[in-house]
């Protein structure tokens, strides 16, 4: 299976997917796109001699499926991308568009719900658990079907920075 990896910063979830893929498995990372030009996970990828290309306008549908057609892309995986997929590429990709988010999905999603914000949301809350979804994109931020959850503890304490620095370990696993 052939995937593209789209990234809007340090893509460490690109990382963790790059050295899970090894030779034998049966998808390959065959594109990194990102809607900024100074996302590090850029840099990431052409070290590893995979494309990596900028988008110049991330709302162009034709644009996207122009660059996914130029290479044969079957599966994509959105790992920390801030921009909403244009409607024409998801309808295109029905079903074959992943998404990783740092929270327990239905709860801490939606517009707005990235980054620290999340964690802060979820320590505002005083929910005692929290942790990380993948799930498939639609038309809708954050609500497509849950494909796999992992969960943490929220620790008495616990700073934005510390719960997002848990969640993340855990993405990289999931
Ligand atoms: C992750 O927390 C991911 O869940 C999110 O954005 C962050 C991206 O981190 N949606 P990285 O670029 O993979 O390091």
């Amino acid at each position: 299976m052939r995937v593209a990896v789209c990234i809007s910063g340090r893509g460490s979830n690109l990382r963790a997917l790059l050295a899970e893929l090894g030779p034998d498995a049966p998808a390959r990372v065959v594109l990194v796109l990102s809607n900024r030009s100074t996302a590090g996970g850029l840099e990431l990828a052409r070290a590893a001699g995979i494309p990596a290309e900028v988008l110049s306008d991330a709302s162009d549908a034709s644009e996207w499926l122009g660059r996914l057609r130029a290479h044969q892309v079957d599966l994509l995986v959105l790992a920390g991308f801030l921009k909403l997929v244009p409607a024409p590429v998801i309808a295109t990709f029905r079903d074959r568009i992943l998404n990783i988010h740092p929270s327990l999905l239905p709860a801490f999603g939606g517009p707005g719900m990235y980054g620290e914000r999340v964690h802060r949301a979820v320590l505002e809350s005083g929910a005692t658990v929290s942790g990380a979804t993948v799930h498939l994109v639609d038309e809708v931020y954050d609500r497509g079907r849950i494909l796999a959850q992992a969960a943490v503890p929220v620790r008495p304490g616990d700073t934005p920075a510390d719960l997002g620095h848990r969640i993340l370990e855990l993405e990289h696993r999931l």
